[in-house]
Order: structure tokens, then sequence, then C-alpha cells
């Protein structure tokens, strides 16, 4: 098998039978996908590092479609895997084995907006680029945004808890998102989807569904808070000499853009390499060993644009940038925008990539990156850094010809062991899923562990949903 990740053994769930199948269309007509070609997308990850072999797809459009078809498994003992946009990047969201893929593409509908508020309520299902269409229709915006956006869900990215480029001004879903509708194993519906702000009523159960990756319960909608719509917006793409010029730009953008600093992310001359290579996309400034992403969102152009002239002015005086170019107009911000989201898309035409995705104290963040090169270089292809700066995250990838099981095992134990000896974590914002499960008693104790086994347990006693995922066997 090409599983990179591999689980050595079935669960012992039922096998899918004809009259399974039957009950499905009776529930779903013509929503239940058997087609080979069909499901082949929805069996392998973004990735195409773990290839599942499940025979079947749902694609219910309604909570208590959803009910069903989980109480109808739970009775059967039948494994399924929660699917969205399948763009997880953690093979989170394909089955291993044989599990029923139960797609949420269909429930995509917008429940309601209020626009005092800014909160929306959507179903699972709703492409993210789309609800930022939605919105920007009314002034608002979506708080997170990612480079998956085309694809990914809503009940995707909560259900990974997705961090994106603009946490830094937002912050993290686990608190823009205000209320959850959940499908428990057993076909229970759980509503926590109020809109409120503010509700210290005991334990925030909703959060178990942030970063639930499927394990807990199916997200079948969300309330969000989601900001206004900034009237204005600036993007510097910025050169810097050296690492610590990129920490002492931040540092400084901190202190001079204030509260209009929207996003700060770094990429290293590898990553510039391979988006001019694969993608041929343009350096938007001279060669630099780093360049910066610095993007400003505001109220008043005036102010603003004043804020990241003195910001870039004091920038250049003292050398921490050495070159740079600025742009307020929509499809130059796209541009520049674009060299830094499509590095995943170049790393994957580059070679076999291995991911990672830590956190880290921000200062030594990069560290990482020259010791994996000084270990590594002549036995891969590339190694690059890039990613959230301002949120300590850094995305450490390493491209070879070919997957090794040897060269994986000596590349994990050197990245895991640093993060581990630093405090960090090993997955920032892209999840456990499969291929992170292995290594996650290095971030989380023993007693963590064991609640987390504890809640699952509760919440799922027959291990239906997204088995294999999260926690180790
Ligand atoms: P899927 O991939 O379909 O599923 C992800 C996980 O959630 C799986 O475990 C699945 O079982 C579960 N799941 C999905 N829907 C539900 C549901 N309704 N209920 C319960 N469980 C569910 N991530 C970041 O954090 N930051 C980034 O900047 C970022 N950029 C990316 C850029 C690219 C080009 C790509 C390909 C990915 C990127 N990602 C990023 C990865 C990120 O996790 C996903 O893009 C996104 O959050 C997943 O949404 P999805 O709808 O595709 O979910
Ligand atoms: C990003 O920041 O570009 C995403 O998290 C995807 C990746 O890590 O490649
Ligand atoms: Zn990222």
């Amino acid at each position: 098998s090409k599983m990179t990740h591999p689980v050595v053994k079935r669960g012992p769930f039922s096998l899918l039978e004809p009259r399974d199948i039957e009950v499905f269309q009776a529930l779903l007509p013509e929503r239940v996908i058997t087609d080979p070609d069909v499901l082949r997308a929805s069996c392998t990850d973004w990735l195409g590092n773990c290839p599942g072999n499940s025979v079947l797809m749902l694609r219910p459009r309604t909570t208590k479609e959803v009910s069903e078809i989980l109480r109808y498994c739970n009775e059967r003992q039948l494994a399924l895997t929660p699917q969205g946009g399948n763009t997880g990047l953690v093979g989170g969201s394909v089955p291993l084995f044989d599990e029923i893929i139960v797609s949420t593409s269909l429930m995509d509908e917008v429940v309601s907006f209020n626009p005092l508020s800014g909160v929306l309520v959507c179903q699972a299902g709703c492409v993210l680029e789309r609800l930022h269409n939605y919105l920007s229709e009314h002034g608002h915006i979506m708080p997170l945004d990612l480079g998956a956006k085309g694809s990914c869900q809503i009940g995707g990215n909560v259900s990974t808890n997705a961090g994106g480029v603009r946490l830094i001004r937002y912050g993290s879903l686990r608190h823009t998102v205000l209320g959850v509708e959940a499908v428990l194993a057993d076909g229970t519906v759980l509503d926590l989807l109020t809109t409120l702000r503010k509700d210290n009523t005991g334990y925030d159960l909703k959060q178990l569904f942030l970063g639930g990756e499927g394990t807990l319960g199916l997200v079948t909608a969300v309330a969000l808070a989601c900001p206004r719509m900034p009237s204005s917006q600036n993007v510097a793409f910025l050169g810097c000499q050296s690492f610590d010029a990129v920490l002492k730009t931040f540092e400084l953008a901190r202190h001079r853009l204030g509260e209009t600093l929207s996003a700060f992310e770094f990429l290293d001359e590898v990553c510039m390499w391979l988006v001019n290579t694969h993608l041929a996309l343009a350096n938007p400034v001279t060669e630099h060993p780093f360049y910066v992403l610095v993007e400003t969102a505001g109220s008043c152009g005036r102010h603003d644009d004043e804020k990241m002239q003195d910001f870039l002015q004091e920038a250049m005086e003292t050398a921490h940038v050495s070159a740079g170019t600025l742009a307020t107009d929509p499809s130059k911000v796209q541009a520049l925008w674009s060299v830094r989201e499509r590095i995943t898309e170049a790393l994957s035409r580059d070679g076999f990539t291995y991911k990672y995705d830590v956190s880290l104290p921000t200062e030594d963040i990069y560290n990482l990156v020259v010791e994996t090169r000084r270990v590594f270089q002549g036995e891969s292809k590339h190694i690059v850094g890039y990613g959230h700066l301002g949120d300590g995250n850094l995305h450490l990838n390493v491209t070879v010809p070919a997957h090794d099981a040897d060269f994986k095992k000596r590349l994990e134990e050197l990245v895991y062991g640093w993060t581990a000896r630093c405090r960090g974590s090993v997955s920032a914002e892209h999840g456990v899923g499969t291929f992170k499960r292995h290594v996650l008693a290095s971030t989380k104790s023993p007693v963590a562990l064991g609640i987390m086994r504890g809640i699952k347990q509760l919440l799922d006693p027959k291990g239906i949903l997204n088995p294999y995922k999260i926690l180790a066997d």
C-alpha cells in the first residue's frame, strides 16, 4: 500500500452489507454514492499519502438525516469518517479501511446573518470562500482565511480548529465560534447553537468539537462572530537579509502598526525558488534569504496608510528590511498573497513532502530549519521554512523523491525531539489526524491523554466516529 502512516489493525466494526445500502438509499434517495470512480477522490487525502478503501459515501442535506445515519451506524456498529472539503493535511478526513464517508458537501445553507452583531449561522458544508463572498455583500468578512478557502468547508475548519493567516488579528476559532450543533455517535442532536458572545454556564462543551476532527460528533451547523469588512487594506512584501532581521521587523510591526496589523507571514528563499519554479510566480522584490508579508486592515485609509509608511520607513532606515513593495489595489494584493499562499501547492509538485506544523517560541523558530538542513540536506530535495510567524507557528517541510520509512523516522526524531525540548506543540494548527497521533504524547501529558480517552469513551462508546484518528490504538 502507498500508506505512509500505517495503521496495523482494522477495528471491530461490522462489514457493510447490501441491506445497509438499501437502508441508506431509502433515507437519502440519489445521495448514496457507490461508484468507485466518484469515491476515489474522497478516499485519498489532499497530499495523496493516505489512501483508504471506502465503498460508500453518503451525502445528507439536513441534521435530521445525519442523525438517522449515525443512529443506524451506531446500532449496526459501522464505522464512518466525516468529510468536508478533504483539504486536511494530517490524513484525518479519509477512511483508512472501509469506513463510510459522510460528506457535508450538500449541507451548504446560510441560516441567518445579523448585521448588528455580525453573527453568521450556517450549515457545516458551506465552503469558506462562499461565506467570505456572502458576508462581503453585507460589509463583513470571515474571521479566518487560508489557502484552501476555495474548497475547505466551515465544518472542516471548525473540526480542525484551523488557524490560517488572520489568527494574529481575529484570534482562533475557539473564540470566534459562538455556537455549534453536532450529532453524536448514537444520533442524538446536541444543540449548542447559541449566538451569544458571553455564556459562562459551566463547561464549554462546544470546544470539544473545535479540533475534535470528527471523533466526538459530526458538526452540522455553526454560529460565528464575524468582523466588519475593513475599508482599507495594505499589503507589504519585504525582503530581509537574516532571520534576526525578520524578528526585528515583526517587533517593529507590532509597535508601529498596532491594532491595524492583520497578518505577519514569512517564507525563506527556498520557498521562493519553489513558487518561482513550479508555479511561475514572480518574486515581487529582489532576491533575499527571507521574505515577509505584512498586512494591515482598518477603517480609516489615511490613518492606516500613514502608519504603514512610517513602519516601512523605519524598517528600511534601521536596515531590518532591504527591499519592499506595497500594494493596496486588490489584484496586486492578491498577487502578493499568492506567493505566500501557494507554497503548499509548489511543494506538492516538488516531490513527496514531509510536513511539520509546529508551535515554537518565536525567537528561535527558524533554528529548527537550520538544524534539519544541517542533518538532512544531502538526503533530501528541499528543506523549507515558512509560516505564521506572528503566531509562533513554523511550517517545516522536507521534499524527497519518494517516501522512505527510515528517513521519515530519523527526521521525526529530530523534529519532534526538538519540539518537545522547547515545550512546543507537534501540531500548531493542522490537527492530529492519522499522521501525528504517534507523537501526541510528546505534547500532551498522560493525565491529559487519559481524560481525552474518557471523553471519547463517553461520547462514542462503540468508537464508530472517525476511528484510528487523534488517539493511538
Ligand atoms: P476535511 O479535510 O474534509 O476534514 C478535516 C477533519 O475534520 C477530518 O478529521 C474530518 O473527519 C473532520 N471533519 C470535516 N468536517 C466535519 C464535520 N462537519 N464534523 C465533524 N468532523 C468533520 N490549515 C490551517 O490551519 N491553516 C492554514 O493556513 C491552512 N492552509 C491550507 C492550505 C492548503 C493549500 C491546504 C490544502 C490546506 C490548508 N490547511 C490549513 C489545512 C486545513 O486543516 C484545512 O484546509 C481545513 O481546515 C479543513 O477543512 P475541510 O473542509 O477540507 O476538512
Ligand atoms: C499554510 O500556512 O500555508 C498552510 O498551513 C498549509 C501548509 O502548511 O502547507
Ligand atoms: Zn499554516
